[in-house]
């Protein structure tokens, strides 16, 4: 990539979930080792920076994000000399580290929780969220936790209850508190001066809450989750987060080429896009996209939608996946075939915007069902059987057909998908038509062309429901991409004139029905190409 590119901007971000990438030394428990061990085979895809899912000493009631400690690294996952050779060994090969950064809450275990509940008076019992039980007896006010139940729990100790939105041992911090605010900036400056290129912020719009503590007035329809039946009007997204956002920013523009992308959480495309600027957040994430039909017209108006918001002034990204949500593969595929997961990619890949890819996406990995008694996740605990949980995106890598699939040599925390002999990397890498030589093509041709990493976006009208066709230009360089979300075959009439000579550079999913004459393009079932204009 030439020096005026960023790697963030025009770049690929790959998520690792550290305890289920590669365990190195038998406990089933992926560490920091494993991944160095496959910073080789990162290169080779073509990723320009690691998402960390947390690794930082925790008790595991949320898998890392609950945490104890934020100056140092979880035994299990090693210690911060792996750490410092992670880093050295991803800067050699133009690998990026970014981490994911928990400051709404912290483990009860945390020092300073446990100091916080031992009397009002110590100097951190304002670090957290405590209320006096309301006049009557009982809860503080209506606030729920979105891991289910009261947001409330109350100390006997201190005859008083604490705050939290998500399991009650991930108590909430009190960020009104100056010394808080001020150790939660600490940490910012702690890791970046060790090195680390960016941050992802595990809901931030949270830290605040509404200062009087206003009940959330109620929403109307019915609602399975007893969360959704109210609005979130005060416990989340706070005016005063702008003014930190700032501040964060401030940090990092204090050291070269950082990052910092932040997980808006319940907030839609329009309020996530509010905290992302030239003095706020580099990026935010976006779930209209996510969340979409599998539909040309669906996906063409959650990217026209969210590129739109974003402007010239700020760059958009996308994702399908991360270790909250059931994996694309699983939702759109059909059985163990690829195609679909083709075209996705394909869009995935070509849109305005840096692409987000989660450790096993590049190999179609699919989520492991669970039975009751093996989910481990408190969300898939409390709601089960409505919803299962977020085990199922979170099951161990794929890399070969050993026991395993060559993750650990022990047991794995959890258990690895059954069809790991046939997908895994090893199988994949030896095939050409594979999904996994599918995603190192594209993303060669993706930094090959500028157009595609950092050009502008402009969706075409397509004249067929099923195609979703856009052009990508920078520099002189003008592409066009052409994706039949159809089951069958669908002709596409080129853009013609004397700028519009196309030559297909790229065909997927059926390489010999998918063919140009004159100015057709004709496209199979789940067929796309990519075109380049050479007239200019
Ligand atoms: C974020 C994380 C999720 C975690 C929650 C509480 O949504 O992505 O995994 O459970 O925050 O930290
Ligand atoms: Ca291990």
């Amino acid at each position: 990539m030439t020096n005026n590119k960023l790697w963030w901007k025009n770049g690929i971000i790959y998520q690792i979930y550290p305890r289920s990438f590669q365990d190195t030394n038998g406990d089933g428990i992926g560490d920091l080792a494993g991944i160095v061990q496959h910073l080789d085979y990162l290169q080779e895809l073509g990723i320009d920076g690691i998402w960390l899912s947390p690794i930082m000493p925790s008790p595991d009631v949320d898998f890392g994000y609950d945490v104890s400690d934020y100056h140092t690294i979880d035994p299990k996952f090693g210690n911060l000399q792996d750490f410092d050779r992670l880093i050295n060994e991803a800067h050699k090969r133009d690998i990026h580290i970014i981490m994911d950064l928990v400051l709404n809450h912290t483990s009860d275990q945390h020092r300073w929780f446990q100091e916080s509940r031992k009397s009002v008076t110590n100097p951190y019992h304002d670090w957290y969220l405590w209320r006096d039980p309301n006049p009557q007896g009982g809860l503080p006010n209506n606030w729920l936790s979105h891991f289910g139940g009261t947001a409330w729990e109350y100390d006997e100790t201190l005859g008083k209850y604490y705050y939290h939105m998500f399991n009650k041992h991930q108590p909430d911090l009190n960020w009104r508190n100056p010394d808080v605010r001020s150790m939660m900036l600490d940490i910012f400056r702690y890791w970046l001066d060790k090195g680390v290129d960016g941050f992802r912020l595990d809901v931030f719009n949270n830290y605040y809450k509404d200062k009087d503590f206003r009940d959330n007035p109620t929403r109307k329809g019915f609602n399975i989750r007893k969360f959704d039946s109210f609005e979130h009007l005060y416990d989340t997204s706070q005016p005063e987060m702008i003014d930190v956002v700032k501040d964060i920013r401030a940090i990092l523009d204090q050291y070269p080429e950082r990052y910092v992308v932040g997980e808006t959480f319940m907030a839609d495309s329009a309020h996530a896009r509010t905290y992302i600027g030239e003095d706020r957040l580099h990026a935010g994430f976006d779930y209209a996209y996510t969340h979409s039909n599998f539909s040309a017209k669906a996906f063409g108006k959650a990217i026209q939608y969210w590129d739109a918001l974003h402007g010239e002034e700020a760059w958009p990204n996308y994702f399908f996946n991360n270790h909250d949500t059931e994996r694309s593969s699983t939702r759109f595929a059909k059985g163990e075939d690829d195609s679909i997961l083709k075209l996705l990619a394909a869009m995935h890949l070509t849109v305005r915007g840096t692409p987000y890819l989660y450790y096993g996406e590049e190999i179609g990995m699919r989520d492991i069902s669970l039975t009751r008694s093996q989910i481990q996740d408190p969300v898939g605990r409390y709601y089960w059987p409505f919803y299962i949980g977020r085990d199922g995106c979170r099951s161990p890598m794929q890399w070969n057909a050993q026991e395993n699939a060559g993750f650990t040599a022990g047991k794995p925390w959890l258990h690895v998908h059954k069809n790991y002999k046939v997908r895994n990397v090893a199988n994949q890498s030896n095939s050409p038509a594979s999904l996994l030589s599918f995603y190192k093509q594209l993303i060669q041709l993706r930094r090959q062309h500028p157009a595609l990493n950092a050009g502008s976006i402009k969706l075409l009208e397509a004249p067929d429901k099923d195609l979703l066709v856009y052009e990508r230009s920078a520099e002189g360089e003008r592409i066009l991409v052409v994706l039949n979300f159809g089951k069958s075959i669908k002709t596409y009439q080129l853009p013609t004139g004397e700028f519009n000579q196309w030559e297909l550079i790229f065909v997927g999913n059926d390489a010999i029905t998918s063919h140009m004459s004159e100015n057709n393009l004709h496209l199979p079932a789940y067929g796309f190409g990519i075109l380049i204009s050479r007239s200019e």
